[in-house]
């Protein structure tokens, strides 16, 4: 990324940001199986450490759903149609959004939606460079948050969500299905779901996914700490934490943490929070779906799923579903 000069945030809204990000740490930290919410792994180094994981052999899925978009793009195109407003909740660098920003047919216009300010105006800048006369309409939120979306200048025929990365599986089940409620609302009656969803594969695949021989996933997930000192004045001691990531079948997730190596204590806005040895914080869940799972949860909000795309050894899939049900929020 080199776009040091958008990172100045107006300082009310930077302070807001700060105190929920603290509350948000606190809250997860008091908790008897303590955890942090993986939205805050995307500062500046956790959305790079992201991207070199997306460039690693074991971390199949942004390849496997890049070749799949570009396989299928053109019946992808056709289900979005023309003067397609594309709404995308955490857009990161939009490197797949790109193979649709190529070929959608005079589209109203783009809205990114992410929680990482510096990495969405970024980017932004980088698509309005290459895309001449596309109208985009960065949205700096927390999508699990309530938050306004800016009204379009010009009507569209339809919106469409666009969500990649099977990011979906970072939600458990209950929060996953009040998210897609929410996506029904968002895009209306006519409107659409273009979603990335990973599916059941055997473990040893998930296993390497998540604990690459380079060790960038490990990096990551304790960038999260790292950040927390940074920006919130902690003294976590990263060489006594250590990524630990595991693929639980009964629950059909992939769940990372960061254990203790010791029994310790951290400070943190005048607590003190002790770890036993072993002790871990859970930072994210990655849940993987079967196609009939997913297909359930979907209905279960009023969405239809209209058409799935996978690859060849069915490990991904991009799925386009339509609401039958909601109004437009
Ligand atoms: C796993 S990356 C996926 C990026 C891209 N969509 C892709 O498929 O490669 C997740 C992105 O979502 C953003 N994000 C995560 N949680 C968020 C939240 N609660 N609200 C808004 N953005 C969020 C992160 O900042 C990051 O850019």
């Amino acid at each position: 990324m080199s776009c040091k000069e958008d990172k100045q945030a107006p300082s009310d809204d930077l302070k807001l940001r700060r105190d929920r990000f603290r509350a948000e740490v606190l809250s997860g930290l008091r908790k008897s199986q303590k955890e942090l919410p993986s939205k805050y792994f995307y500062d500046e180094q956790g959305s790079r450490l992201f991207e070199h994981i997306c460039a690693l052999d074991e971390y199949y899925i942004p390849r496997t759903e890049a070749v799949i978009m570009e396989t299928h793009i053109e019946e992808i195109i056709e289900r979005l149609g023309p003067n397609v407003l594309l709404i995308e909740y955490g857009s990161g660098n939009c490197a797949k959004t790109r193979i649709l920003l190529s070929h959608l047919r005079e589209p109203a216009a783009y809205m990114p939606i992410d929680i990482s300010q510096e990495q969405l105006l970024c980017t932004t800048r980088e698509l309005a460079a290459d895309y001449h006369g596309l109208e985009i309409i960065p949205v700096c939120a927390d999508y699990t948050s309530d938050f306004e979306l800016p009204v379009l200048k010009r009507p569209s025929a339809r919106r469409v969500v666009y969500f990649p990365g099977s990011t979906i599986g970072n939600f458990d089940t209950i929060p996953a299905k009040h998210f897609l409620e929410h996506i029904a609302g968002v895009c209306g009656p006519s409107g659409g779901l273009l979603i990335g969803v990973d599916l059941k594969k055997d473990p040893d695949v998930l296993h390497y996914a998540y604990n690459d021989r380079q060790g960038v996933t490990a990096a990551f997930n304790l960038n999260l700490l790292e950040r927390i000192n940074r920006e919130l004045n902690c003294d976590f001691q990263l060489e006594w934490f250590e990524h630990y990531a595991f693929y639980n079948p009964r629950e059909g997730r992939v769940e990372m943490h960061l254990v203790s190596l010791r029994d310790q204590t951290v400070h943190l806005d005048g607590m003190t929070i002790p770890f036993a040895k072993s002790e871990s914080i859970w930072t994210e869940s990655s849940y993987k779906f079967s196609l009939d799972d997913f297909q359930q949860m979907a209905a279960g909000v009023g969405f239809k799923v209209e058409r799935i795309w996978t690859d060849e050894r069915q490990w991904f899939a991009i799925q386009y579903l339509v609401n039958t049900a909601g109004a437009t929020l």
